[in-house]
């Protein structure tokens, strides 16, 4: 079956820079952290796992170990941005997509129609811990077992999280799982590859994964450092403060008066990996630094600012009309990588919150497929930050920002378009 994707170009749009920053920024503390601070026990963590440069890359060399190459298939999740498609299209395999439950967990029936769908022999299969979320991988584990399916965890959203009900911790059921560390720790890149072994025939998982990436060598890691405290510096600078609360209001009314662009949207064959996949990174190795970032970075503190800030998103969302929270309970397993809010009102709502300078990241870029809760996420699941790094200013502005839009009149002002 032939790929396409939605296509959504928000160049049109002129939406400004996002006012908070969407990913945690390097400080001095993660410095002296990763030189002082005991190492992170967790199986991300392990010598003998792969530290590339992005999730994409370990996933690219899982795929590749499942089988995944031409004349195969492999069974990702529906709802996906385009990073998690792009290793498997490399690798030339034939992609289903299999259908989510609206809670994103994998539906066993529709999971067999898909299997029976498919003209080529499945290797793999891809299990999302989404937003950080544990699935019950158990189940799938099994399903995967009785069918000689190599199962991947993707746990890009669940570094931090714990095991499943007090059970094994995640990332640990798979034979492979993959990590995306710079979405937790403030580092420069980092994505991790981890081999459980083979639970089946009892086999080790290969203690040598890494051993062929090639190290960035000393002047990339020098200029990743400086680059990294210069950024830092300059968010901790231009951070939104009481003023650009008392602010919102008047910049809101402002742009309810405004037309708002559409974005460039159209359906598009799939020829090829997104721009957002190098080739050339397949082989390099991930910065020193964020994988030393990594094997020291405080979990507890990062777990407790991360819980607190999404029950905050959580209570706010709750008293909100037109949106609510995907996920409103937050289970003791999860170290939340964002907080996914429902809007029913994409358009106008995302281009205002957009407008507004909230900093959304949103996967509107999706191949198409049969499942009804990715079609309806698409454009409604908004990803928002929850990072240990948002300061209490940040997290009150994007809160009142939210409201705002959502109690807001939708209708289009003159010349709006959806
Ligand atoms: C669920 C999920 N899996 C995998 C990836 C790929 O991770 P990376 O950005 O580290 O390549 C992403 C990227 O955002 C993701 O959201």
């Amino acid at each position: 079956m032939s790929l396409t994707i939605h296509r959504f170009d928000p160049t049109p749009c002129g939406f400004p820079s996002p006012r908070v920053p969407l990913l945690p920024a390097l400080s001095t503390d993660d410095l002296l952290a990763a030189m002082g601070a005991p190492p992170f026990a967790s199986p991300f963590c392990r010598a003998g796992n792969a530290f590339h440069t992005r999730g994409r890359y370990a996933l690219h060399d899982a795929f590749r170990r499942s089988g995944v190459a031409p004349g195969t298939a492999v069974l990702l999740p529906a709802y996906h941005c385009r990073t998690m498609l792009d290793p498997a299209i490399r690798l030339g395999a034939e992609i289903l997509l299999y259908p989510l439950r609206p809670d994103l967990s994998p539906d066993l029936d529709a999971l067999a129609a898909c299997l029976a769908s498919a003209s080529r022999p499945v290797r793999a299969l891809l299990l999302t811990h989404y937003f950080g979320f544990p699935q019950a991988v158990a189940a799938i584990a099994a399903w995967c077992a009785a069918r000689n399916i190599v199962l991947i965890e993707d746990c890009a959203h669940a570094l931090l999280s714990g095991g499943e009900g007090g059970g094994a911790e995640i990332g640990t059921h798979g034979r492979y799982a993959v990590a995306s560390p710079y979405k937790f720790v403030a580092a420069g890149d980092g994505g991790v590859l981890l081999d459980n072994g083979d639970a089946g025939t009892g086999s080790g998982g290969d203690a040598t994964l890494g051993a062929g990436l090639r190290p960035q060598g000393l002047l990339r890691e020098g200029r990743a450092l400086l680059r990294a405290l210069l950024a830092g510096r300059r968010q901790r600078r231009q951070r939104i403060g009481p003023a650009a609360l008392a602010a919102l209001p008047n910049e809101f009314a402002a742009l309810q008066r405004r037309a708002l662009l559409p974005a460039d949207e159209d359906l598009q064959p799939v020829s090829g990996p997104s721009s957002h996949y190098l080739a050339d990174e397949e082989r390099r190795a991930g910065l020193a630094l964020s994988h030393r970032l990594l094997r020291h970075c405080a979990r507890d503190a990062v777990a407790a600012r991360r819980r607190e800030n999404y029950r905050a998103w959580s209570a706010a969302a709750a008293a909100l009309p037109n949106c609510r929270a995907v996920f409103p309970e937050l289970p003791a397993s999860c170290v939340p990588y964002a907080f996914p809010l429902y809007l029913e009102r994409p358009f106008p709502d995302f281009h205002r919150l957009k407008h507004l300078g909230v900093p959304i990241w949103r996967w509107d870029e999706m191949a198409a497929s049969s499942c009804p809760v990715a079609a309806d996420y698409r454009l409604r699941v908004l990803h928002l930050p929850c990072h240990q790094g948002l300061h209490a200013d940040e997290l009150a502005w994007m809160i009142a920002a939210v409201a705002l839009v959502v109690r807001a009149d939708a209708s289009p002002a003159q010349g709006e378009q959806a």
